[in-house]
């Protein structure tokens, strides 16, 4: 099979934990090991959001934010690579074209961003598209998509498969500054719209719930397209 993992900001705290990131790493190698293909994109997390907002602070203008987030993205994704241990390629890729000969040396490819004005979300569906991936597992920090913000609205209740259209009209709605991507920034919804690429959101808490995602178990929210 071929997949592509997003983890997101959740993954890595101000302190990464060690603990989390093997046992993530372990599960994620051993899916690689039976054969299988896989890129893995992480997420920028609370570091990328403090750095962006000294960077903001002292003048930078958006775009550096967002070169610097990318920064801190690829450092996550040195973490994730080292937890992977040798299954995972050493090198990083930085643009999208050297990705389809990276996964064709039959380890795992792990990266973090590409370019400003976009979130590691588009990186994923990005990859997962040039890849020819047959699923793309999203972990975030929620067990899926709600009907509203779960931390600040306890009634916001868990949508088990969400529409494409009905995920471009929320992103739509959302602010591009670095970031504050909200779930999903507009063009990771369109490559979704135009690749089709079978997704769901998973809580990345458990790392079970990215292999059981990975294997097809119906869990989290499934995106549907019409
Ligand atoms: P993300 O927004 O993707 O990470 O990247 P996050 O904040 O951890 O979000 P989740 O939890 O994974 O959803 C951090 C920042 O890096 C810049 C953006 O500013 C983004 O908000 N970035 C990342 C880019 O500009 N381009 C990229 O390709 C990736």
């Amino acid at each position: 099979m071929r997949a592509v993992v997003k983890l997101g900001g959740a993954l890595f705290r101000r302190e990464p934990n060690v603990t989390a990131l093997k046992a993530m790493g372990e599960v994620l190698s051993g899916f690689v090991e039976e054969g299988n293909q896989l890129v893995v994109v992480a997420g920028g997390g609370e570091n990328a959001r403090t750095y962006i907002g000294v960077a903001r602070k002292l003048g930078a203008e958006e775009s550096t934010c967002d070169l610097l987030g990318i920064q801190i993205t690829r450092a996550n994704a040195e973490l994730l690579r080292l937890a992977m241990g040798s299954i995972a390629s050493s090198k990083i890729p930085t643009t999208l074209s050297d990705l389809p000969h990276c996964v064709g040396s039959g380890k795992a490819v792990v990266m973090g961003g590409l370019q400003p004005g976009q979130s590691t979300n588009a990186v994923a569906v990005l990859a997962a598209e040039i890849t020819r991936a047959e699923i793309l597992v999203n972990g975030t920090d929620v067990d899926g998509v709600y009907t509203d913000d779960p931390k600040k609205n306890p009634k916001a209740k868990l949508i088990r498969s969400v529409n494409v259209d009905k995920l471009l009209s929320w992103a739509m709605g959302g602010e591009v500054f670095a970031g504050r991507y909200e779930l999903l920034d507009p063009l990771a919804i369109k490559i979704m719209q135009r690749a089709k690429i079978p997704t769901r959101f998973v809580s990345l808490a458990d790392p079970g719930n990215i292999l059981g995602a990975l294997q097809g178990k119906d869990i989290g929210t499934r995106v549907v397209y019409s």
